[in-house]
């Protein structure tokens, strides 16, 4: 009887996938499990076996019946697609839009910057914008920067020439615009138009007149942090970056805060960071922002009391904190749109 069994159930599988319509399909389903099927003949059968043998056939009737039975579901499924397709038409509608060309992946420096700005929001930054193209007064006199320090050298900074019109940023004067050289511009405008609590992150594009080598670019990024309310304290600041680096570089990297000097803020630190787990760059400091207290004289700057609020602000480079995490040792491999070095962050 087992024999028999496996010919059916042979004999259904060979078969089955040939079946092309519902009349072919009923016919041939008759020949095995209607009345007069082989299958059914079988199981009529268990009445003659010895009753020690029952359990046993019983069992293999069953498995019979179950194989035979998803093989038809299969045929069944695939009548049920076929009359679909042939009621919907062609597989083809050249009516529809065309669809969209593959879709390609984040850069990874902004793969970098989401994961910091998503970072800050969740802990209650908003993110601000501002222009890239800027007076001198947004980016230097505004945030204290000296009109002899070595940042407005044309050395360093591009200026833009005097007969250019800009719509939306002002300039006063002999004033010079230039391609704004750190995001604390974005400090200046923020603080001009909202009133304190103020706590916001401001990614974007900054331009120096660096010479292009493993570590600098003319064009790269920088993330600001600014944090205006009353009462903030350099604890606040130390206990935002120690959170920022432990959940960029994982619990186990430590933080250090290095007397450092910005005339913007008073006073300054570099913040340095230790991970254990960086590979190459395991268990040594990384300098990787500049931070401090909002310096007095930008309060006075946006009309800000410096008597009642006080604040913290930080700036770091994205393309350094990229390098740092995705083992990349040269800058300029970001910016040569080579897709075998892009695919590796896909
Ligand atoms: N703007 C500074 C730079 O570009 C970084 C910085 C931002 C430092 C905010 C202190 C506070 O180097």
């Amino acid at each position: 009887m087992q024999k028999d069994l496996n010919t059916i159930v042979a004999d259904v599988r060979e078969k089955v996938p040939a079946i092309k319509t519902r009349a072919e399909f009923e016919a041939y389903k008759a020949t095995i499990s209607g009345p007069k099927g082989v299958l059914t003949d079988v199981m009529k059968g268990i009445g003659k076996v010895p009753k020690e043998d029952k359990p046993a056939m019983g069992k293999a009737i069953n498995e019979a019946k179950m194989a035979v039975e998803a093989a038809f579901a299969t045929v069944i499924e695939g009548l049920e697609a076929a009359e679909l397709a042939a009621k919907i038409g062609p597989a083809i509608d050249p009516t529809l839009p065309s669809p969209d060309p593959a879709r390609g992946t984040l850069h990874p420096i902004a793969q970098v910057r989401e994961e910091m700005v998503e970072l800050f929001r969740r802990i209650g930054f908003s993110v601000a914008e501002a222009t890239e193209v800027e007076s001198e007064h947004y980016c230097f006199d505004a945030l204290n920067i000296p009109a002899d320090h070595p940042a407005r050298d044309m050395q360093d900074s591009y200026y833009l020439p005097d007969d250019l019109s800009v719509n939306n940023v002002s300039k006063e004067g002999d004033e010079k615009y230039l391609l704004r050289t750190h995001t604390s511009t974005v400090q200046i405008r923020t603080m001009l138009e909202e009133k304190p609590p103020i706590r916001i992150v401001a990614p974007g594009r900054c331009f120096r007149r660096d010479t292009p080598d493993a570590t600098h670019s003319a064009n790269f990024h920088q993330i600001e942090g600014l944090y205006v309310d009353k009462d903030v304290t350099l604890l606040d600041l130390k206990a935002t970056l120690d959170h920022f680096v432990k959940t960029i570089f994982g619990p186990k990297a430590k933080t250090r805060l290095r007397p450092s000097f910005f005339p913007f803020t008073e006073p300054s630190y570099e913040m340095d960071f230790f991970s254990p787990d960086l590979g190459k760059l395991s268990n040594k400091w990384l300098e990787i922002m500049g931070c401090g207290m909002v310096d007095p004289e930008v309060f006075k700057a946006v009309g800000i009391d410096y008597r009642v609020y006080t604040g913290y602000a930080f700036g770091m480079g994205i393309e350094r904190i990229a390098m740092i995490l995705q083992g990349v040792d040269d800058i300029r491999y970001y910016y040569q749109n080579d897709v075998r070095f892009l695919k590796q962050f896909a």
